[in-house]
């Protein structure tokens, strides 16, 4: 057979580790055993019919053809509507474009300005497909690690120490995927007089999750705090997990007119244009009743809670309670260093994930996934059965653990004594 050769781009990046994680327990539960498999990121909640019936109307209207590349001008004006009713933004659709999902739309944005070697700071714990859109598009991802004494967050200190001058963006993603962070309106403001220090430097600003907050903490929008940044910020959003249209593929970015022109010529020879009847759809969403979106954060906020009053009883894990997204991401560095029955050594939080789930039938998904060794994430987008049965073997594996011997980590010794 001949060699396929990667081209080099290819080579930079792999599967997203939540899919291999999905992947490895689907196999499990393929062999017969019963699997809790709690690293889902999509709402488990069916789009509400009135979206699917947008969709069905535009369909027997004829809308099936190419759109405008950038999206058409139906859904453009409704984000636009959007942006200005939920967030007092203004942004004229030749400001925004629709992509196949946030995820195009980010990818979009690096493809059309990343040169080889320019730097992007992604602040860690991250999504990880920021790092690999990056390395793909030629840049370089520059982790920051958030400390759990912040909450997880980006500090101004810290952005300041990392800019350099190659950085050409700055990630921020709040809520946070995996750790539940919002960054406050102090907070925001402390990180724009950073960057106000840094003209050159761009905004990547993700909120997909913005509506899925459990605190009472302020909704003011980053550009209203700093307008004067609105030339270098580009706001990423779209349909997934508002509206639970994680399939229909539409996502959008609203920011400076040259960038939306550069990515929508990226996005002209790439894929054309999304899809026109999951447009359609996400406008009807957009202008439709927000009822679905408060009532399926009412459901994550209660399965959150349940999740939460489960970890608060297992002695060796610590978590800070997420504020936003659908994610718990757990501190296990107080296991590392034990023994499992059997006699394995736990030497890291991939060894743990991979001891849940073949010894405990519980996938979940590695902090070193997420930049953040010594953690993990557990997905509350399940059914309430399913988080009960998953707290339960989670606080049974850690109860299985023998925390005595010294175990060798790299130059690290850890464990000297019976904890
Ligand atoms: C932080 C973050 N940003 C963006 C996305 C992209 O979502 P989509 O491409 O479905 O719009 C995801 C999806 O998981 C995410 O977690």
């Amino acid at each position: 057979m001949t060699k396929l050769i990667l081209s080099e781009r290819a080579a930079r990046i792999g599967i997203a580790p939540n899919a291999a994680a999905k992947a490895r327990a689907q196999a499990l539960a393929a062999s017969g055993r019963t699997v809790v498999e709690l690293t889902s990121g999509e709402p488990d909640f069916d789009t509400p019919d009135w979206i699917k019936q947008a969709a069905i109307a535009a369909l027997a209207a004829g809308e099936t053809k190419y759109t405008a590349q950038a999206g058409t001008l139906e859904l453009r004006n409704a984000i636009s509507d959007k942006l200005a009713r939920e967030n007092g933004l203004t942004y004229p659709a030749a400001q925004i474009i629709a992509g196949n999902g946030g995820k195009h739309v980010i990818y979009n944005a690096f493809a059309a300005t990343l040169r080889s070697g320019d730097e992007v700071i992604v602040p860690a714990p991250f999504w990880q497909s920021f790092p690999a859109m990056v390395a793909i598009n030629d840049g370089t991802p520059v982790q920051i690690a958030g400390l759990r004494e912040d909450g997880y967050k980006l500090t101004p200190a810290r952005l300041e120490a990392a800019i350099t001058p190659r950085t050409r963006w700055l990630i921020l993603n709040s809520p946070s995927n995996p750790s539940g962070a919002v960054y406050g309106a102090d907070e925001l403001t402390g990180l724009a007089a950073v960057l106000r220090r840094h003209p050159h430097v761009w905004i990547l600003l993700d909120e997909i999750y913005e509506h899925i907050r459990f605190d009472d903490g302020s909704r003011e929008h980053w550009l209203t705090l700093a307008p004067d940044l609105a030339d270098r910020t580009l706001i990423v959003n779209g349909g997934s997990k508002p509206f639970a249209m994680t399939g229909w593929r539409i996502g959008y970015g609203a920011g400076p007119v040259e960038l939306i022109r550069a990515m929508t010529i990226v996005q002209s020879q790439s894929t054309s244009a999304p899809s026109s009847i999951g447009q359609a759809a996400l406008a009807a969403a957009l202008r439709g009743d927000q009822r679905f979106v408060r009532e399926s954060v009412q459901a994550y906020r209660e399965r959150r809670d349940l999740l939460l009053d489960a970890l608060a009883d297992i002695k060796g894990l610590r978590c800070i309670a997420p504020q936003g997204a659908f994610f718990a991401f757990v501190d296990c560095s107080a296991l590392i260093g034990s023994t499992t029955a059997n006699g394995r050594h736990i030497l890291s939080d991939t060894d743990f994930v991979e001891y849940l789930l073949y010894d405990h039938g519980l996938a979940v998904v590695d902090g070193t996934s997420f930049g953040m060794p010594d953690h993990f994430r557990l997905s509350f987008v399940a059914e309430r059965g399913a988080l009960v049965e998953g707290a339960r073997r989670l606080a049974t594996a850690v109860v299985g653990l023998t925390r005595r011997n010294a175990v060798a980590r790299g130059s690290e010794t850890l464990f000297t004594e019976a904890v």
